[in-house]
């Protein structure tokens, strides 16, 4: 079978135009055979005067689907469905992800269980920054929950990871930081990648009173369509000296009250329908867990959003305790307490 010509279509619908199921197999079980010689894993073909492409692996799930059906009528409808995923896109509200092409998007986790044990070090990424948050934790939500050109907020931007991974998806970003020489490396680290048809904005100030209106009325917008949330873990980590930066809250309510007064300061600018997601871990003080991830998820959930996910996701043990493992092993064991190797990624809508 000759694929020269790239005319994938027309000879689909000349296999299925044969009058029985046995001669439409025996075409297929060629074409098949064909399409595994070709080298190249990303097969071009030509619809609507378009040059479309499929990744090689995925057309050949389709037609073995095929090749397995008894009956013409089996066989017409995974015709239906490839000819389906080959020629119309189906997307939702929210991504980019053609839904008729499900198949193909290997990259995209829909579990809730995330184990990622390799920092992905692509770009100007350089994970130096005490407390950031692995790149593939906003590039996956940002497949997930955003379209290419949509805006993003992160309240608590750090070392920029959101914004640098948003420049690479192609969407606009906005990121708040409290520290200045912090903001200036995100900065420097978003501009060292940005793509021109993307910008990105960041901004010096404090997430729970920052006159947000000024900045969006700036950048000639009036909402943004997703908001990404790393604030700190309470107090694991100081991040700075500031009063309003979240780390320096003296007590638990206080921390709680703030983080709420950042939800209230930003999500009021997300979309209806819309999705913010916060990632948080717990902490554990004085003999007691406390469960600071289901406390911030409660912010949101007194503020009316729905909750679409929690997500467990590994938690990399840190220098310090990787050397004192068997320390850390016999205080738990003595303790009667489990240690952390885990934080959560909160999924939520806006109604
Ligand atoms: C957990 S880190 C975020 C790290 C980030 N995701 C990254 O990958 O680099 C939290 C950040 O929030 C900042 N921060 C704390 N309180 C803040 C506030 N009230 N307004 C803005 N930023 C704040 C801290 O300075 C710190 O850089």
């Amino acid at each position: 079978m000759n694929l020269e010509e790239k005319d994938l279509i027309n000879k689909l619908k000349e296999i299925k135009e044969k009058e029985d199921v046995s001669a439409i197999k025996k075409e297929l079980q060629s074409f098949v055979e064909a399409i595994n010689n070709i080298k190249e894993d990303v097969i071009g073909y030509e619809y609507d005067d378009k040059a479309l492409t499929i990744n090689k692996t995925t057309l050949c799930i389709y037609l073995n689907n095929m090749l397995e059906q008894s009956s013409k009528e089996r066989v017409d409808f995974y015709y239906d469905r490839l000819i389906k995923a080959l020629t119309e896109v189906k997307t939702s509200k929210y991504n980019d992800i053609n839904l008729n092409r499900w198949k193909e998007y290997d990259d995209i986790l829909t579990d809730s269980l995330w184990i990622i044990d390799q920092r992905d070090k692509n770009a100007s990424h350089s994970g130096d920054y005490w407390g950031n948050f692995v790149p593939q934790i906003p590039n996956q939500l940002l497949k997930r929950y955003t379209k290419a050109g949509e805006w993003v907020l992160d309240p608590f931007l750090g070392s920029g990871t959101t914004l640098i991974e948003a420049a690479l998806l192609g969407r606009n970003g906005i990121g708040i930081e409290l520290q200045e020489h912090v903001a200036k490396i995100a900065k420097e680290r978003v501009e060292a990648i940005q793509p021109t048809e993307t910008k990105s904005e960041i901004v010096l100030e404090n997430s729970q009173a920052i006159e947000l209106d000024k900045v969006l009325k700036q950048l000639n917008i009036k909402k943004v369509q997703f908001v990404l949330m790393h604030p700190p873990y309470w107090d694991i980590i100081q991040f700075s000296k500031h009063k309003s930066d979240l780390s320096n809250n003296e007590t638990l309510d206080d921390f709680l009250d703030a983080f709420g007064q950042v939800i209230d300061n930003t999500t009021q600018y997300l979309e209806k329908g819309r999705f913010a997601a916060v990632v948080i871990g717990d902490k554990y003080e004085k003999g007691e867990w406390i469960p600071l991830g289901f406390y911030t998820m409660q912010e949101f959930l007194k503020r009316g959003f729905k909750l679409k996910s929690i997500i467990v996701k590994n938690f990399d043990e840190t220098k310090g305790k990787r050397n004192q493992r068997n320390l850390w092993k016999y205080r738990a064991l003595s303790g009667g307490f489990y240690l952390f190797k885990h934080e959560y990624i909160y999924v939520f809508q806006k109604k």
